[in-house]
C-alpha cells in the first residue's frame, strides 16, 4: 500500500471529494440529525473523559531532527499476525446503521481496500456472518463475557464458524450514564429513539442489551476458564491499569486493548493515552497492545505508537466517514489517516513503524509518566 502512494496526488487530492478529514467531518454533521450526531459523540456524565482523551494527545509535541527525514517511510506493520498497510484496526462500534444503511458491510469493504482489519461488535446492525461475508478483513469479533457461559461459548463458536480469527472481550457492569442520549430519549434498540434508526437494525443489538444489563457478571476465574475453552484466541478490551493488564494476561489473553471506550462508559476515568506508557513498560515489548480513545488524525497514531501501542483502533472517525459518504467516506478517512501518518513518520526520521519510540516525543510532561 505504501508504495502506491503518489506524492503529488496525495498533496493535492485533485480527484478526491475529500481533501482532508475536516471535509468528512463537515459532511457527516450535515447528513446526521442532532439525535444521531449525539449518539456518535456522546460521552458519559460531564464528558470530562471524552475531552481528556484528545487533550492528552494535544499535550505531546514531536522532535524533528534535521537531515534525518525519510522520503518514503514504510507505514506497514504486522499485529496479531495481520499484515496491515498502517497500524490501525476498525474499532468495534455498534448501532452503525444510524450513520449509513450499509453500516459494517461498507466499513469492511473500505478497510479491505486500504489494507487494514475490522473488529465487529456483537451490537452491529448486521448479523456477524453477513459482515464476515462482505469482505476478507472482518477478523476480530467483539463480545461481552456476561451471563450464561454456554451461551457465550455458542456465540464464540458462531464467530469462529463465520471466519473470525480473534475474540475481543469486553465487560460492561451496568448501564452507562449518557445524558445527551437520555435527553434525546435515544435507545440503541430504537424503542423510543428516532424513527429513522436505520434499516439494518437487527437482533444482535437487542441481544447485547439483554446480555449486558440483565445477566450475572463474571469474575476473573470465569474469564480464565472461558478463555481456556474459547474456540479463538482472546484479546481483552478496556484495560486501563497495570493491574488489569496483568490480570488479563494471567487469565490467558493473547493481547491487550487499552481503551476507555472513547469516554462512553463512566466519566472521570483517566485519558486512555495517559495510562498506556505504564502498561507497556510493565508488560514488556512482546505483548500486542491495541489502543483507542482519542485518535483524531494520522499524527495521533504516531503518538500512540511512540508511547507503546502496536496499533490503534478507530471508532468515531469511522462513524464520521460512514455518515459522510458510506464506503467511500470510510475509505477516504482511512487513506487520509494513512497519508498523514506517513508524512509524520518521514518528518520524525522514522523509516518504519518500529522506529517510533518515546525518543520522537519532545519532553513528555512529567505528569504523563503515571
Ligand atoms: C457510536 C459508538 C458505538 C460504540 N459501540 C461499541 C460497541 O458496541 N462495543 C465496543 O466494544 N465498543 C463500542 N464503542 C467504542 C469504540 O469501539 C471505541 O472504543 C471508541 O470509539 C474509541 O474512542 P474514539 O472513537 O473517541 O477514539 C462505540 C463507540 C461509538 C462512538
Amino acid at each position: 500500500m505504501a508504495e502506491k502512494i503518489s506524492r503529488i496526488d496525495d498533496r493535492y487530492a485533485i480527484n478526491e471529494k475529500y481533501a482532508t478529514l475536516r471535509g468528512i467531518h463537515r459532511d457527516a454533521q450535515r447528513h446526521l440529525s442532532e439525535v444521531e450526531w449525539n449518539y456518535l459523540w456522546c460521552g458519559t456524565g460531564d464528558e470530562v473523559t471524552l475531552k481528556d482523551n484528545t487533550a492528552a494527545f494535544d499535550r505531546y509535541r514531536f522532535v524533528t531532527p534535521l537531515f534525518a527525514g525519510i522520503d518514503n517511510p514504510d507505514t506497514r506493520t504486522n499485529v496479531l499476525g495481520f499484515d496491515l498497510s498502517f497500524p490501525a484496526f476498525i474499532a468495534p462500534f455498534g448501532g452503525e446503521a444510524v450513520f449509513h444503511p450499509d453500516g459494517h458491510l461498507a466499513i469492511g469493504r473500505a478497510a479491505e481496500a486500504v489494507g487494514i482489519q475490522q473488529m465487529v461488535p456483537v451490537a452491529a446492525s448486521f448479523p456477524l456472518e453477513d459482515i464476515a461475508a462482505a469482505s476478507s478483513v472482518a477478523s476480530v469479533f467483539q463480545m461481552t463475557f456476561v451471563g450464561d457461559e454456554d451461551a457465550v461459548m455458542d456465540l464464540a463458536e458462531r464467530a469462529k464458524n463465520a471466519g473470525y480469527k480473534y475474540l475481543c472481550i469486553t465487560y460492561s457492569p451496568v448501564r452507562q450514564w449518557r445524558e445527551r442520549m437520555m435527553e434525546d430519549r435515544f435507545s440503541i434498540r430504537g424503542e423510543s429513539g428516532p424513527a429513522n434508526f436505520g434499516p439494518g437494525r437487527s437482533d444482535p443489538a437487542a441481544l447485547v442489551e439483554l446480555l449486558e444489563f440483565t445477566q450475572p457478571r463474571w469474575n476473573w476465574q470465569q474469564v480464565a476458564r472461558a478463555i481456556a475453552h474459547a474456540p479463538l484466541p482472546c484479546i481483552l478490551k478496556g484495560v486501563t491499569s497495570v493491574q488489569d493488564a496483568h490480570a488479563a494476561l494471567d487469565a490467558g489473553a493473547v493481547g491487550l486493548y487499552v481503551s476507555n471506550y472513547g469516554g462512553r462508559t463512566v466519566d472521570r476515568t483517566p485519558a486512555a493515552l495517559d495510562v498506556l506508557p505504564s502498561i507497556r513498560k510493565s508488560v514488556g515489548q512482546e505483548i500486542p497492545i491495541i489502543f483507542d480513545s482519542g485518535i483524531r488524525r494520522g499524527s495521533d497514531i504516531a503518538t500512540a505508537l511512540a508511547l507503546g501501542a502496536d496499533a490503534v483502533a478507530l471508532g468515531r472517525l469511522i462513524g464520521l466517514g460512514l455518515a459522510a459518504d458510506g464506503e467511500y467516506g470510510v475509505r477516504r478517512t482511512l487513506e487520509l489517516l494513512q497519508r498523514e501518518f506517513w508524512t509524520t513518520l518521514g518528518h520524525l526520521g522514522c523509516s518504519q513503524v518500529g522506529d517510533l519510540s518515546e525518543a520522537v516525543l519532545y519532553h513528555p510532561p512529567a505528569d504523563m509518566a503515571r
